[in-house]
């Protein structure tokens, strides 16, 4: 709806009314045609303001319109219309200006923000491009490049840069409205042609050829694959290009494509899903976003190698005061010096003071005393952590939270350590844990909604994606990435090579393959947890270790390297080569190449050639074959939580919507062919048989992926 009032005698007022953004619904569309028309048709009414209510002026389209018959009258002629009238029209910016919203105000002659809006044009980040004419106005307005980084990136700007760029005319720190009426007023009858920006001429640089070609090779690399980024590039040239209304057809044409695009469809299924995960709810029915979470003031973080310090920087960049405690000296010296680096960068980055009286160091546990939670991060050694726990039960005032920030461990074994289970969960972020967005909060069988709803909440007040997952071996996450990267090593072991199994995954857009992945993290990580669990074995009597484990393939190729020193990056050797250590630049190895067919030949196996198709269907299907069983066992509540964890914890593209999402896009029936496909040909490599619920899923006719909780349900009820 739109609100039309006449104030201070000669200004017509449009309020926008549709909480909680005053997003552009059909009923607020009809609300602006028909206020803009009163307001034109009032022969009192000089000049025009177009405000939001509650502080916010627009945010843009209703997602929720999306792939539906939309009904009402349609932006594009409806914000010419405004362009066109011969009243000044002025919009009033509070809160802030986004999409739609902003396409909006480009259509008014004048634009006043209020000093703490934010503008933006985000479409490219739900698959789309602004195609009410955002991507022809706003290269009129302020130049081709500035236009071409805020709609190719879809990053919202302050009111003081859109003031600099030339977006808005003029700042306010006081009320906005009262401003634009008064700006309103001094503008009334003056002439309007110099105003209209759809008749500007574009600002181009001289050499808009290399212009162009240079931002769409970035653009082109940064995409990784994502189709919306590049539409917006040939939007803007046809801005710069051709006269307005050519420049129309083509903004609407290249919308027309993205529209139907998988990619736009995923883009907003994760919009959607991220908001899903935050409303979760336990097996036994107990939600945690009802359970009330307690506030989190002093917080206690034990262990200061890579992940402790990120827990510690990400702690105190929230406000909260952090103990941190670090029981070997040089190491305890090095995070400090670590930490205080960190978070002089950060605050630099925000234009902040770096929050370093907010933490204080020690060697002894007993300075946790008062926290209110505290978050376990030493090395992953169950016997060492649950005497770490055994302490901090003893140590910690009653109430405390304990949290791990295992990334595999039983968190049920650490409770029992503990005189209050309810009290535990895990906390499981992603490094670096000061920059990923991933939070897994892991509830074991004791812990209490309360004690996940603290832990979910002290996430998001870090500025993570929380996702509450139940208690298995790697929980989510690590859990599937396990077929995946064993996938990978079987590939090698069948003919491929790290460069040709990277290749793929990296094409499908992945930022790194499993073995780029793997030389930046450090191959010795997984191999000390293999050795310290036995599972390293031995070379068997013929000299070679054993392929088979468990009655299962393995592959002890990771082991191989990591007995010759090769960690990865910080030994310059591993996957790849380095021209040193630490250098990041990975360069093909034919040490490799011969050390794999050794090992092949060694092994009686015969390389054959592998395509990059199989190299996604095997490891990427493994992972989603993995994602049911999770789904099955009840340890994520639906396919969204998947999602979610891997788009913002695994490098996943968003633009594919997540591994359940993709799944769902390829087709399940083609997923469960594939893995059955597999399986047959490799009987004995674990993980290809597809899983009971896959194949339920097939049979009941492929559901659409919101569909999936409904026949998880159905299963437990039928169990
Ligand atoms: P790390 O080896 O870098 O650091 C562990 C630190 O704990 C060391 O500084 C050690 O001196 C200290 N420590 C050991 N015993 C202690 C005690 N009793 N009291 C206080 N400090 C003690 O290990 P990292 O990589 O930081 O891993 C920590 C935990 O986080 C592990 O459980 C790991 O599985 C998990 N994790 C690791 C990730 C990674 O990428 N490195 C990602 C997510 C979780």
């Amino acid at each position: 709806m739109a609100q039309y009032t006449r104030v201070s005698g000669s200004v017509g007022l449009i309020t926008l009314q549709n909480p909680p953004v005053n997003a552009l619904s059909a009923a607020v569309r009809q609300g602006i045609v028909d206020t803009v028309k009163r307001a034109l048709g009032d022969p009192k009414v000089k000049s025009v303001v177009i405000c939001g209510q509650n502080g916010i002026f627009c945010g843009g389209a209703d997602i929720r319109e999306f792939g539906t018959n939309m009904s009402g009258p349609p932006l594009v002629p409806m914000i010419h219309a405004i362009e066109a009238a011969n009243k000044a029209m002025v919009a009033a910016i509070e809160g802030s200006a986004l999409g739609g919203g902003l396409e909006l105000a480009l259509g008014c002659h004048y634009r006043i923000a209020h000093s703490k809006a934010r503008l933006g044009l985000p479409e490219v980040s739900l698959g789309l491009l602004p195609a009410a004419g955002g991507t022809q106005r706003l290269p009129r307005l302020i130049g081709v490049p500035a236009a071409l980084d805020l709609i190719t990136t879809g990053r919202h700007v302050t009111a003081a840069e859109a003031l600099q760029l030339g977006i808005v005319d003029q700042v306010t720190d006081h009320s906005t409205v009262d401003a634009a009426i008064k700006f309103a007023l001094s503008v009334a009858g003056k002439p309007l042609d110099a105003r209209r920006i759809s008749t500007y001429p574009c600002p181009c640089p001289p050499d808009l050829d290399a212009l162009f070609e240079g931002v769409m090779q970035k653009v082109r690399q940064s995409a990784r694959g994502a189709i919306a980024p590049i539409a917006c590039v040939q939007a803007v040239r046809a801005a710069a290009t051709q006269p307005y209304v050519q420049g129309m057809e083509r903004e609407k044409e290249l919308m027309a494509t993205l529209f139907t695009s998988g990619q736009a469809r995923a883009l907003q299924y994760c919009f959607f899903a991220q908001r899903a995960v935050s409303r979760w709810s336990m097996p036994s029915g107990a939600r945690w976003d009802t359970s009330k979470p307690r506030p989190v003031y002093k917080a206690a973080v034990i262990g200061l190698g890579t992940m402790g310090r990120g827990i510690t920087v990400a702690l105190a960049q929230t406000g909260l005061s952090v103990v941190a405690v670090e029981t070997q000296e040089k190491q305890l010296m090095e995070a400090k010096q670590a930490v205080s680096g960190m978070l002089e960068r950060g605050s630099k980055r925000r234009g902040v003071a770096p929050a370093l009286d907010k933490i204080s160091y020690s060697p002894d546990i007993r300075v946790v005393a008062d926290a209110d939670l505290v978050i376990e991060a030493v090395f992953e050694d169950m016997a060492l952590k649950k005497k770490v726990f055994q302490q901090l039960s003893a140590v910690c005032k009653p109430g405390t939270f304990l949290c791990t920030n295992t990334s595999a461990l039983d968190v049920d074994q650490l409770a029992s350590q503990s005189r209050n289970p309810e009290l535990v969960v895990g906390m499981h972020f992603f490094a670096p844990a000061h920059v990923m967005k991933l939070l897994e909060v892991v509830y074991g069988s004791q812990s209490s909604p309360q004690a996940v709803a603290t832990a979910m909440q002290l996430g998001k007040k870090m500025g993570k994606v929380s996702v509450a997952v139940g208690n298995c071996r790697g929980f989510v996450g690590n859990r599937m990435l396990k077929p995946y990267v064993e996938q990978a090593f079987f590939l090698l072991e069948e003919g491929a090579t790290p460069e040709l199994v990277d290749g793929a995954l990296e094409e499908f857009g992945f930022p790194m393959g499993v073995f780029r992945m793997s030389d930046l993290s450090g191959l010795d990580v997984g191999w000390k947890v293999r050795k310290a669990q036995g599972l390293v074995q031995p070379a068997a009597a013929s000299g070679q270790p054993a392929r088979i484990r468990e009655g299962h393939r393995y592959s002890p190729l990771g082991d191989l390297l990591c007995e010759q020193g090769r960690f990865g990056q910080k030994t310059g050797r591993g996957w790849y080569q380095y021209d040193k250590p630490g250098s990041r630049e990975a360069r093909s190895d034919p040490w490799l190449h011969s050390f794999l067919e050794e090992y092949r030949a060694r092994h009686g196996l015969v390389a054959r050639r592998i395509d990059h198709q199989e190299v996604l269907e095997r490891c990427l299907y493994a992972l989603i074959n993995e994602g049911f069983r999770i789904l099955e066992d009840g340890i994520a509540a639906g396919p969204e939580d998947i999602d979610i964890i891997y788009v913002f914890g695994y490098g996943w593209p968003r633009h594919r919507g997540g591994p359940m999402f993709y799944a769902s896009l390829v087709g399940l029936a083609k997923v469960l062919e594939r893995l059955e496909h597999y399986h047959q040909a490799h009987p004995d490599v674990p993980n290809l048989q597809p899983c009971s619920l896959l194949r339920r899923l097939v049979a009941s006719g492929s559901p659409p992926v919101h569909m999936w909780r409904e026949v998880v349900k159905k299963l437990h009820s039928q169990l």
